[in-house]
């Protein structure tokens, strides 16, 4: 049993010591390419200028939503206790997907554990070995390994390519096909053109699910979502995914559409079925924060301007800009390590800004990502814009 190998303190390994050490290998190549994630607990009350996180309308801090969050724990208890069909539903998901369905323009929703649960329930529940998928080149992990889990045959077009998305369900040969795209890109913030995308999917007979998780709370009236803001809810051959854990501030996911698609993913989705309900205090947090979007739609708006305003900054001090579609801004900062040095030179001035390098971007080339926040000032979104561009690599100065 102890015949391992020799360790550098001269003690033989057992064989069971060694089965893991090439994780230790795996780790020094992603150190040696600059791709090590670090897990820095957030300190409560730091001074900091929050452009990393998703909490796009500030809610997650809002009194009502805590109150809501609270309150929920103390009536229902501090989890769900069981899987949606058998413990894990109270009156409080019920509600939720009510509101939820009636904001977004949808016939029904059904909530889940969290959006990344969403988007493979989704995917693989409508979904199968005679489906083709035609799926964006830029699309989100979750998003990939719906697509993966799906047994579905899987075309990856161009990103927002429409004419390749033709030409893929044009050469269908089988049963049923359906569209996968987000409606705002995560990592560029730009937009799918929805539009065109539906009109093509009836054109073939085939889905559309579009994932919303940058989208909703932030376009559309009150912040309805993509769909809303592009007039086209209640589609018949449309689904569309959110997330409660960015702009609603909580945690959790739906799926929204059609009633019969809704009921079917009742009955089949792996993780619906096979998961614990979302936490009622999730729940009751949600809802509260739909209701207060709702009832403010401003806070929407404002995001929308403050993206704008630091758009704009960005531009103005001569840095490449992805353009954005809501409150998702790309600065393209090349290689892993130049990246890292950026969003630390950034944090150094207290500025905290997403930082993000392969797998996450959709090519080889590093992002620094800032999202927006309806709560920031004016002063904090020009101090903002002046920290990341005094910070920018020289070769990424003055529009180069
Ligand atoms: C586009 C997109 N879809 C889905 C998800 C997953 O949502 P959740 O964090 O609620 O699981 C994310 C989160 O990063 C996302 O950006």
């Amino acid at each position: 049993m102890s015949s391992g190998t020799p360790t550098h303190t001269g003690t033989a390994r057992t064989a069971a010591e060694s089965v893991f050490d090439w994780v230790d290998d795996a780790s020094d190549d992603r150190e040696r390419a600059g791709l090590t994630r670090t897990l820095r607990p957030r300190v409560a009350g730091e001074p900091i200028l929050d452009l990393a996180s998703n909490d796009y309308l500030g809610l997650s801090q809002h009194p009502t939503v805590i109150r809501a969050a609270a309150s929920a724990a103390q009536r229902w208890g501090a989890g769900s206790t069981g899987s949606r069909l058998v413990t894990g539903t109270t009156e409080l998901h019920r509600e939720l997907e009510e509101e939820l369905a009636d904001w977004y323009g949808a016939e029904a929703a059904l909530v889940f554990s969290s959006g990344y649960a969403a988007n493979l329930a989704a995917i693989t529940a409508l979904s199968g070995p005679g489906t083709l998928i035609v799926s964006d080149q830029h699309n989100h992990a979750s998003l990939i390994d719906g697509c993966r889990l799906s047994r579905a045959r899987v075309a990856i077009t161009p990103h927002t390519d429409v004419a390749a998305v033709r030409t893929k369900l044009s050469e269908k040969d089988c049963p049923h096909a359906m569209v996968v795209t987000e409606s705002v890109f995560s990592v560029d913030g730009d937009t799918a053109p929805l539009h065109e995308l539906l009109q093509l999917c009836g054109e073939f007979g085939a889905a559309l699910m579009a994932d919303d998780a940058h989208g909703v709370g932030v376009l559309g009236r009150s912040g309805a979502g993509a769909f809303n803001a592009a007039g086209l809810s209640y589609a018949p051959h449309a689904i569309a995914t959110v997330t409660l854990s960015k702009a609603i501030g909580t945690q959790g996911g739906a799926v929204l559409g059609p009633r019969r698609v809704i009921h079917h993913l009742t009955q089949s989705a792996r993780t619906f079925i096979f998961d614990t309900g979302l936490a009622p205090a999730c729940a009751g947090a949600a809802l509260a924060a739909v209701r207060l979007m709702r009832a403010e739609p401003g806070r929407a708006e404002r995001v929308r301007w403050v993206t704008e305003r630091l758009h704009k900054g960005l531009m103005a001090a001569g840095l490449r800009v992805s353009t954005p579609g809501a409150a998702v801004i790309g600065l393209p900062a090349g290689a892993p390590s130049a990246a890292t040095t950026w969003a630390a030179a950034c944090r150094a001035h207290g500025v905290v800004v997403g930082c993000f390098r392969p797998p996450s971007v959709p090519d080889t080339s590093s992002r620094l990502r800032l999202t927006a926040r309806a709560d920031l000032t004016d002063e904090q979104i020009d101090r903002a814009v002046e920290v990341v561009a005094s910070n920018a690599p020289a070769h990424l100065r003055g529009g180069a």
